[in-house]
């Protein structure tokens, strides 16, 4: 079993390097969602996503010994202090895995590949980048490390940030969570999962972006609206068994499975929104227009277009490579006009091959 002993950098050191350091991270959409956890991070039920290929966010770390800890947020170059906070909370959290820390002055400096303010979230992105960033300073402090406690450390690290985030470290299909059927799995970071059906390896999402101002209700509230959530126990359980089923419709290449656990993964996500106290609701009127036009198109031609649903309004369209023609001619014909400026984001599952090194 992992323990948390497992990630604690505890060699004195004397001599403290200067450097500068990029990695870039991609985005990720859950196939069974995270949603509500408890203590540092840990969350309430194991998870599984996609990892995507295009929609990234590169940052720059660089470091200079210092007698104090201190970091400065820029986005593109233009100073950013609104990302502090948050990024001062993941400091905090992380100084007594990566002592280090304190003796360092930091500038970070970030941007995403996808447009701003499209309603995607990028703290996924921008906490596994960061978490990257911090490895490839701790592994000059000790060039020892293996590839694998580097990567299996950022995404330790990157969960502290923002959980979804230790899913991006890995590209492919991930998951996170103690689970019985997921060999190696934990609470503490996330495993790549490789025995899929190679259907799923190429698998398109195209995220229709139906919203793209500012989400009403944060996911740090959302989480915490599960404490005593009256419905609370039984969706946990739920996901524990979504994620068994969906495991073995991955193992199988059963796209249809795939399609009845994602949707209703999404849908319940949203549900437990709807029936929070206070209730709250992050889907819009085009995105319920969106659904029904997916299913309509997906009966009548008898196809595979998935769709799941974020911390958000927009609707992320799963579906295999193969139907590429036939998505495209629905988006384009019809749900097009439910986007925000008609925008879109065409995007896939990574594979190992990708390089987001930077
Ligand atoms: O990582 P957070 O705390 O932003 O939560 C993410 C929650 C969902 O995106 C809704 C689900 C998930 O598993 O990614």
């Amino acid at each position: 079993m992992i323990t948390e002993e497992k990630f604690i950098f505890d060699k004195s050191l004397d001599v403290f390097v200067e450097g500068e350091v990029t990695h870039k991270s991609p985005s990720n959409i859950a196939l069974v969602k995270y949603w509500g956890k408890t203590g540092e991070q840990i969350p309430a039920n194991p998870s599984i996503s996609f990892t995507l290929r295009n929609c990234t966010t590169i940052t720059t770390l660089k470091f200079v010994p210092s007698s104090r800890h201190s970091f400065k947020v820029f986005v593109e170059g233009k100073r950013e202090a609104s990302f502090e906070p948050k990024i001062r909370k993941f400091f905090i959290r992380i100084v007594k895995y990566c002592p280090y820390i304190a003796q360092y002055e930091f500038t970070i400096d970030t941007m995403n590949t996808f447009p701003h303010s499209s309603g995607i979230a990028s703290s996924a992105s921008g906490f596994s980048a960061l978490a990257l960033c911090i490895m490839s300073l701790e592994r000059d402090l000790n060039p020892a490390m293996t590839d694998e406690y580097f990567r299996q450390k950022a995404s330790f690290l990157a969960r502290l940030g923002s959980g979804s985030a230790c899913r991006s470290v890995y590209s492919g299909i991930v998951e996170w969570g103690r689970s019985d059927v997921f060999e190696g799995s934990s609470d503490l970071v996330a495993i790549p999962f490789n025995k899929a059906h190679k259907v799923f390896y190429d698998f398109q999402d195209t995220i229709l972006l139906v919203d793209k101002g500012e989400k009403e209700v944060s996911s740090t509230v959302g989480h915490g609206l599960m404490y005593n959530h009256p419905f609370a126990t039984a969706r946990f359980e739920q996901a524990r068994e979504h994620l068994a089923e969906l495991k073995v419709a991955l193992e199988e290449g059963d796209v249809k499975e795939f399609t009845r656990i994602v949707e209703s993964e999404a849908l319940t996500l949203h549900a437990m929104m709807m029936t929070s106290n206070p209730y709250f609701m992050l889907m819009k009127h085009n995105t319920l227009k969106i659904i029904e036009e997916v299913w309509a198109y997906r009966k009548k031609y008898d196809l595979n277009l998935t769709i799941t649903l974020d911390a958000g309004a927009n609707v992320h369209l799963l579906y295999p490579k193969e139907e590429t023609e036939q998505a495209m001619r629905l988006i384009n014909d019809k749900l097009i006009h439910y986007c925000e400026k008609g925008n879109y984001i065409m995007d896939e599952v990574s594979t190992e091959n990708d390089d987001f090194e930077e």
